[in-house]
């Protein structure tokens, strides 16, 4: 098989682990016979600084022209200026928002999971990590308060600033369909997660999120509010198979879910629409303070490359295979500085990637 994939590698890290993510690709295309055509595209500070935006049309196009997208890690400094300074339209974070609301990407996949070999490293009581995790966000993407209105004005109070939380019947109709065929092929349950004490945008979630459940009768459903979700992941998180959230709950949730686990350089993202395209990206940021010195870890975008197989290509095979390589390399005692602990072999980023191509 032929696939041309649109490599967005960004800001910080992205550049050394969307290579390590390429090499694995390359070398399942060896194995199995299928041709990766990568395409470098500009997106974040790399973009500002080339074209005064950070996510130029002709990106935009050539990935809408893709099969696939791969996304290593946006954000850092511009210049000799931080982005703090910069308009909200023009911060390196505007184009992400932008290429997932252009690709149309509404439903975001991020697994969580407590891998048996990184046990150690999660920062969770031993008692409770020893029920194990894993679970996944299901995050709605491209709607609500991301989305939404919003401005400054001048009111009796001085200065105010608004953003607008909105929902319709459809866009948590189509996502909660997929976290509820997600819970098919996982432990058959879904857990809601809303502020219906409070919002009405949440009140509206729950009536549908509950419409949607009536064709799933083999999917239990537990509506949870947004706050005891944040304590019940610290608390039980065992308790979560598949977990559905509105775009800004996800964010939230999911950097919780992912620290739980102890190892936020191991965890992939996907994130898909209505058509086969996806965007694939660690669920990490551009991490500049370690960028160039190889000490990042490459497995998150490596899993998500996986991901990518099998999600947006159907081969799964070949995403069996890198998963397999990683764990392989992980139950021999390799480790990258992010996720060492004692008696195990710490390597650099690079080499990490060497050792789990040799085990493909
Ligand atoms: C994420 C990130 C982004 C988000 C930022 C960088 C815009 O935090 O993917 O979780 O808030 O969606
Ligand atoms: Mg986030």
């Amino acid at each position: 098989m032929k696939k041309h994939i649109a490599v967005l590698a960004g800001d910080g890290i992205g550049p050394e682990i969307t290579d390590a993510a390429i090499a694995v690709m390359n070398k399942i295309g060896e194995k199995y016979g299928h041709e990766f055509e990568f395409e470098h595209l500009l997106m974040g500070v790399c973009a500002i600084e080339k074209t005064g935006e950070p996510l130029p049309q002709y990106t935009i196009d050539r990935c809408l022209a893709s099969d696939s997208v791969l996304l290593g890690a946006v954000g850092g400094a511009v210049g000799d200026k931080r982005i703090e300074s910069l308009p909200g339209h023009l911060r390196p974070e505007a184009g992400l928002l932008k290429i997932r609301s252009a690709l149309g990407l509404y439903s975001n996949l991020r697994p969580a999971k407590l891998f048996p070999a990184l046990a150690g490293a999660c920062p969770l009581r031993k008692d409770i990590a020893e029920k194990g995790i894993d679970l996944v966000v299901v995050r709605e993407l491209i709607g609500g308060i991301y989305f939404g209105e919003r401005g400054r004005g001048v009111g009796e109070g001085g200065e105010f600033a608004y953003d607008t939380e909105k929902y319709s019947v459809e866009e948590v109709t189509r996502i909660a369909k997929i976290a509820f065929e997600l819970a098919r092929k996982r432990r058959h349950h879904v857990t809601s997660i809303d502020k219906a004490n409070v919002l009405e945008s949440s009140r509206l979630w729950r009536e549908v999120v509950h419409n949607v459940a009536k064709d799933y009768p083999d999917v239990e459903l537990t509506d949870m509010l947004v706050d005891n979700t944040a304590m019940q992941l610290v608390k039980n998180p065992a308790q979560f198979d598949v977990v559905l959230t509105s775009n800004i709950f996800g964010d939230i949730l999911s950097d919780e879910a992912a620290m739980i686990t102890g190892s936020i350089g191991m965890l992939a993202s996907s994130s898909l629409g209505a058509t086969k395209r996806g965007l694939y990206e660690p669920i990490h940021g551009s991490a500049p303070d370690i960028a160039g010195k190889d000490l990042a870890n490459p497995i998150a975008t490596i899993l998500s490359a996986a991901m990518m197989l099998r999600d947006s290509f159907d081969m799964i095979k070949e995403a069996e295979d890198v998963e397999n390589a990683v764990n392989e390399v992980l139950n021999a005692g390799y480790r990258t500085a992010d996720i060492m602990s004692e008696g195990k072999t710490q390597v650099k980023g690079s080499e990490m990637t060497k050792l789990i191509l040799e085990r493909i």
